[in-house]
């Protein structure tokens, strides 16, 4: 289980941050895997908008600098194309300095639109990762192939292990829910940072079915640690994963 030593609760919230994904960038690539931070921002009943397709903005913009701080803090920047599709990002780094991280894209079906500004000329060549062998309507992105999953999705250890191949020492995932609840069932997030603005939305969760899993299975975050941006709640904390699913190796 990952440990972290207390943080300085008197240091600038970037800096705090920092040094914490660091010691999660350590551990993880001791292990030639890339650290996975989940960030989102949500209502306090847990949407990430109102229904799925369309966006929401949720951050005041003193923690929609912090989202821009975190990118910039990472190698890549991962969201589905359920993300794409809806909310058309560009994934880079506008609202503080810092290097944008390299754009990625779970499409397993090659649906990303050839106007998608997310592969806009003069930003970094998108990947986009897919398990068909179909020929992209477009020629500006980088497709890495990938076994597919039982549900016909992207793998998302082979897609870590190939991001880790391209250099990809720690990755940040932006979304949307399928995403999310991916990462957390495959167990694969190693931090989390959450922004919780302080409406009710009563719209799409971030978090879908995690299965049958009994309170000791669910991940769990520890330590967990809070602070105010605004009306905004940041939480941030280590990733722990329970008791494996009954039937399971453990
Ligand atoms: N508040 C926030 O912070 C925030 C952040 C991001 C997004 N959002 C919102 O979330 C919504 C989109 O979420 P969403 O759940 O509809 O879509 P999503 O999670 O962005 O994308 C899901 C799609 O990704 C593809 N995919 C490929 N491999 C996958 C895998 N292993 N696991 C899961 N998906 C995989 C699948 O499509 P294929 O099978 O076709 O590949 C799947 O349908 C939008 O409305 C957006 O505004 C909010």
């Amino acid at each position: 289980m990952p440990t972290s030593s207390p943080l300085p609760p008197d240091l600038p919230l970037h800096t705090t941050l920092s040094r914490w994904l660091d010691e999660h960038r350590e551990r993880r690539n001791r292990a030639c895997m890339p650290s996975v931070t989940l960030a989102w921002a949500q209502s306090w009943d847990g949407s990430i908008t109102l229904q799925p397709g369309t966006g929401l903005a949720l951050s005041n913009p003193d923690s929609l600098r912090l989202t821009h701080q975190l990118r910039s803090l990472h190698d890549g920047i991962l969201v589905g194309i359920g993300t794409v599709l809806a909310d058309d990002p560009q994934l880079t780094v506008r609202e503080c300095p810092g290097p944008s991280p390299q754009p990625i894209v779970l499409d397993s079906q090659l649906r990303i639109s050839p106007q998608a500004r997310l592969c806009a000329p003069g930003q970094r060549r998108c990947w986009v990762l897919t398990s068909t062998e179909a020929v992209p309507a477009r020629t500006d992105i980088d497709i890495i192939r990938l076994p597919g999953d039982a549900k016909g999705h992207i793998d998302l250890a082979a897609a870590l292990q190939a991001l880790w191949q391209r250099g990809i020492r720690s990755l940040m995932v932006e979304g949307g829910a399928n995403v999310i609840t991916a990462f957390l069932k495959a167990q694969l997030v190693d931090a989390l940072v959450l922004t919780v603005a302080p409406v009710f939305a009563g719209g799409y969760k971030a978090v879908g079915d995690m299965g049958h899993l009994t309170r000791a299975q669910l991940p769990s975050i520890a330590p967990l640690h809070t602070a105010r941006l605004g009306d905004d709640l940041i939480m941030w904390g280590n990733l722990h994963y329970g008791a494996p699913h009954a039937g399971e190796p453990s």
